[in-house]
């Protein structure tokens, strides 16, 4: 499959992780600390796993995936931005990996994983090419794996202050998109099992979903 991040648009956003990488701290990695949400959830599916490999998309400087591979999982962390491989090889781990490579182009092999994990992708992609962000999560995982999302909320609100009720905003090179529960429903509710939605204080949508079909003998 042709990859969109040569399109304008995301050309502009790989441009805006770039900086935010170069500029040496970016937000979402905070202190390095793993999601709490996603410890959660983990705790809950892992004795349900016969194997545990796990991809995390867009693993940025590695807090989720360092996680992931110290619960025992083989893990491979798939970045598009240099910069945030490099910071997380730094904190490398057993049975981890990264690969610089795009989500909508992925170079691995279709259902190689139990679990996937997007802590800030997904909000990032625009709503009209949902259905090929969707296809690469579902070619990924085996039939039952588990996908594991966190995403904006409309309740999100900026650093500016604003909460952007129509839904999406560009701005400063990238695209925001904020979710509603029910939009998530609609967007994986035909393939995949919605295990929980939950909304959080702070503005996010945490979902877990299974991927319909019977999972590995
Ligand atoms: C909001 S950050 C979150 C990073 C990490 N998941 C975390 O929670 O700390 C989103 C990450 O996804 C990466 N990313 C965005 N679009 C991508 C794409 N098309 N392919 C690969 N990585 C991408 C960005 O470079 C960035 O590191």
């Amino acid at each position: 499959m042709l990859s969109l991040v040569n399109q304008k648009h995301y050309k502009n956003q790989h441009k805006f992780f770039q900086k935010a990488y170069e500029e040496g701290d970016p937000q979402w990695t905070g202190d390095g600390s793993p999601s709490s949400e996603l410890v959660r959830t983990i705790k809950k599916i892992k004795p349900k796993l016969k194997l545990k490999h796990a991809l995390d998309i867009g693993s940025g400087e590695g807090r989720n995936s360092i996680f992931l591979s110290r619960e025992g999982f083989k893990v491979l962390g798939l970045e598009y931005q240099e910069q945030a491989i490099q910071q997380a090889m730094g904190k490398r781990k057993r049975g981890l990996l990264y690969v610089r490579g795009d989500v909508f182009c992925i170079p691995l092999k279709p259902c190689s994983f139990d679990v996937l994990i997007d802590f800030g992708v997904f909000h990032h992609i625009r709503r009209k090419d949902t259905a090929t962000y969707l296809n690469m999560l579902q070619s990924m995982l085996v039939p039952g794996g588990y996908m594991i999302l966190s995403c904006f909320s409309r309740k999100f609100k900026h650093a500016n202050g604003k909460l952007y009720k129509r839904g999406y905003v560009v701005h400063k090179n990238h695209y925001d998109r904020f979710l509603t529960r029910a939009e998530l429903r609609r967007v994986f509710g035909k393939h995949f099992n919605i295990l929980k939605i939950k909304e959080v204080k702070t503005g996010f949508l945490d979902g877990i979903f299974q991927l319909k079909g019977t999972g590995r003998k």
